[in-house]
């Protein structure tokens, strides 16, 4: 049974099979994929696009969606084994995901890092120990990686350039100030999904400090070494974007940092103008420009950058639907 918890586990074939259905979608958007199959959403963190893309993406499929808000609507959770549960969860994992399984054919899992360790946060343990648990293929909506939403910004791409094949494009991934530290797990999948797709990558971020996390950046290694592309990293703002080709902005908190987040506040602000705006996207070659969303305007980009043509934030957020469709039909009919 293969569940959906990183790209990385996916061949390229199989990825490119859920982008070709997700084109699918996009072009006819009512199917009976999961007709009579339910899938259970839950959600530890807030969400806009990833509950209503999943809901509406599992209705059009004749599927159905429950969402579920430990803590909030359902029970607090247990994910140590061996706990003795006198503290707040009213029930262990190891139940809610088999129950789950019972009832769903799928199970969809958002859980972001608790930011106080990161050696701990790092274990992805929430959406570890539901694939451990469940029964039925189980889907990663955002932990310490997201990616539905690296498929969702590669057939954005793919639909920009008008072919499937990025190899030789200029990818940066930009840090960008944000008044709070921020999850890595965008940056992470962007970086993973960009070099798997063979593209030259620049990582800009203010310090070394700002490096992803050694795992990410090994994937990323080896993804260059098999598809080709490059990496590096870069805290000299001109010189990742001159000659861009795709710009991805990202705000996320430095890992030395992690939990010390008074003593990283005064790099950050330092850095306000990794800011992406109408001068630097000059610099590009006629650079598409794009975010995962939310993004706070005039903080991450400017007005002029978040309403020009070169903005494809708002395809991706669509694509969203159409790739998550595809997984979700991947998944529960395997
Ligand atoms: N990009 C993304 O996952 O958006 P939400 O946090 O609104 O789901």
């Amino acid at each position: 049974m293969k569940h959906f918890l990183n790209t990385q586990d996916w061949t390229r074939p199989e990825l490119d099979a859920l982008l070709g259905q997700a084109a699918k979608f996009k072009r006819s958007k009512l199917g009976d994929q999961l007709k009579g199959k339910a899938i259970a959403l839950v959600f530890f963190n807030p969400s806009l696009r990833t509950r209503t893309s999943f809901e509406l993406g599992a209705f059009q499929l004749g599927g159905h969606a429950v969402v579920l808000q430990p803590g909030k609507d359902a029970w607090p959770i247990e994910f140590n084994p061996g706990a003795v549960m006198d503290g707040d969860a009213e029930e262990h994992i190891a139940e809610v995901a088999r129950v789950l399984s019972r009832y769903a054919d799928l199970i969809a899992v958002r859980a972001f890092p608790k930011f106080q360790d990161w050696s701990v946060d790092r274990e992805d343990t929430v959406l570890r120990s539901f694939a451990k648990y469940s029964t039925v293929p189980v889907i990663n909506l955002e932990t310490i990686t997201h990616p539905c939403q690296e498929l969702a910004h590669v057939m954005a791409l793919q639909e920009h350039f008008k072919t499937p094949d990025l190899r030789g494009k200029k990818f940066v991934l930009t840090w960008t100030y944000h008044p709070k530290p921020l999850n890595t797990a965008v940056a992470n999948s962007a970086l993973t999904i960009a070099t798997r797709m063979g593209m030259d990558v620049t990582l800009l971020c203010p310090t070394p400090d700002y490096v992803l996390d050694e795992r990410y950046m090994g994937w990323a290694a080896d993804n260059v070494r098999e598809s080709g592309g490059s990496l590096q990293v870069s805290h000299d703002i001109a010189q990742a974007y001159t000659g861009a080709d795709v710009v991805y902005a990202k705000s996320w908190g430095a890992l030395p940092y992690f939990g010390r987040w008074d003593a990283e506040k005064p790099i950050r602000e330092a850095h306000r103008h990794f800011i992406v705006d109408e001068a630097k996207m000059a610099l590009t070659n006629s650079g598409v420009f794009s975010h995962c969303l939310p993004l706070r305007r005039n903080v991450k980009a400017t007005d002029g950058v978040m309403d020009s043509p070169a903005c494809i934030a708002i395809e991706e957020a669509e694509n969203r639907l159409h790739v998550q469709k595809a997984i979700m039909a991947a998944l529960a009919n395997q």
